[in-house]
């Protein structure tokens, strides 16, 4: 098993085994950033990398957390400050755009709304490329933090019982989540409104990984043996009639009252950024661990660019000797 040189396009792109090496070089990745010491972070030797930050789509936690992780790793960044007013403004393809980018770093990431793009980009590129986000499609690195935050609290991914809630037709991060929660054998919980549901190509395919969701639109029927309630924002800028979300906005609200019902032990992430669908009144609760998942997206990315670019083994971080290792 090699990850050097690969892409990551879809989560389902990574075996299960490689996916557990990521989450494992991220949690030295986060020993070497000093999680858990005083002072933070340590110095990194400079490494003569760069990555390209391609985004199509606005993006604040994904965008920079790539930029951290990859300035962590002691690498430079390059990025087009705003793609969609860039060439692809003259008429240039994507695929164009790639093979140009690619010659000018190491590895790209891209985010783009057309669902496929990523599949484009890195066909087209000449080194890796990682998928931000396509569309409505997936959004594997988004998994990969989940997954890592998942494992620090429930020290296992296998066989969860995991509710995912919201905007489960349109929210790419439950397309990537939900097949790689069925891959590790979870039982999976589908809650949205009927208009909402989970697209059935990814119903399928979680199908045939193993799972069979129970699908509702009850979020409080559904709360009472989840090891882990995952939420979604409703994604506004994915309606074709504004009026359309108007009807679905506000629809859950994960507040105090439903998390007093809720098991004492049933976590709660939410790839951020959260509109109303989680009140702020429940962010001191212990089992709200949201923000100390985006917190993980650094030592996650920087774990899985340091892999793909080669300059750490699946076996850990010692290679690299800029890396203090754990
Ligand atoms: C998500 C996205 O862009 O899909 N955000 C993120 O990357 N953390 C979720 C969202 O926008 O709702």
């Amino acid at each position: 098993m090699t990850l050097t040189g690969r892409s990551l396009v879809s989560i389902l792109d990574f075996s299960n085994e490689e996916v557990l090496a990521v989450l494992d070089i991220a949690e030295q990745m986060a020993d070497a950033l000093g999680w858990g010491d005083e002072a933070e972070t340590q110095p990194v030797a400079p490494l003569d990398r760069i990555l390209a930050t391609l985004f199509f789509e606005p993006s604040t936690r994904t965008r920079m957390s790539f930029e951290s992780a990859m300035l962590r790793l002691g690498g430079s960044i390059i990025s087009m400050a705003d793609a969609r007013s860039s060439s692809a403004a003259k008429g240039e393809s994507l695929a164009d755009t790639a093979r140009i980018v690619s010659s000018y770093c190491d590895i790209i990431v891209t985010r783009h709304p057309e669902p496929g793009s990523a599949q484009t980009i890195a066909e087209a590129a000449s080194v890796p490329v990682i998928n931000a986000g396509d569309g409505h499609n997936e959004h594997p690195t988004q998994t990969l933090t989940d997954l890592f935050c998942l494992r620090r609290h429930k020290g296992t991914l296998e066989g969860l019982k995991v509710g995912l809630c919201g905007d489960l037709k349109y929210g790419r991060t439950v397309h990537s989540l939900a097949p790689a929660l069925a891959r590790f054998g979870c039982e999976l919980t589908f809650i949205s409104p009927p208009a909402l549901e989970m697209p059935e190509e990814v119903t399928e395919k979680v199908q045939e990984l193993g799972a069979e969701p129970r699908v509702t639109d009850n979020l409080a029927g559904a709360l009472d043996d989840l090891d882990m309630l995952y939420m979604t924002r409703i994604q506004q800028e994915r309606f074709a009639d504004p009026a359309e979300y108007e009807k679905y906005k506000g629809i859950y609200v994960l507040d105090r009252r439903l998390m007093n019902q809720a098991p004492e032990d049933m976590i709660v992430l939410h790839p951020l950024p959260r509109v109303d669908e989680i009140a702020p009144e429940i962010d001191d609760d212990p089992r709200a661990v949201y923000f100390e998942q985006a917190r993980g997206g650094v030592p996650v990315r920087m774990a899985l660019i340091a892999l793909l670019l080669g300059i750490v083994e699946e076996t850990g971080i010692s290679k690299r000797s800029g890396l203090a290792e754990p």
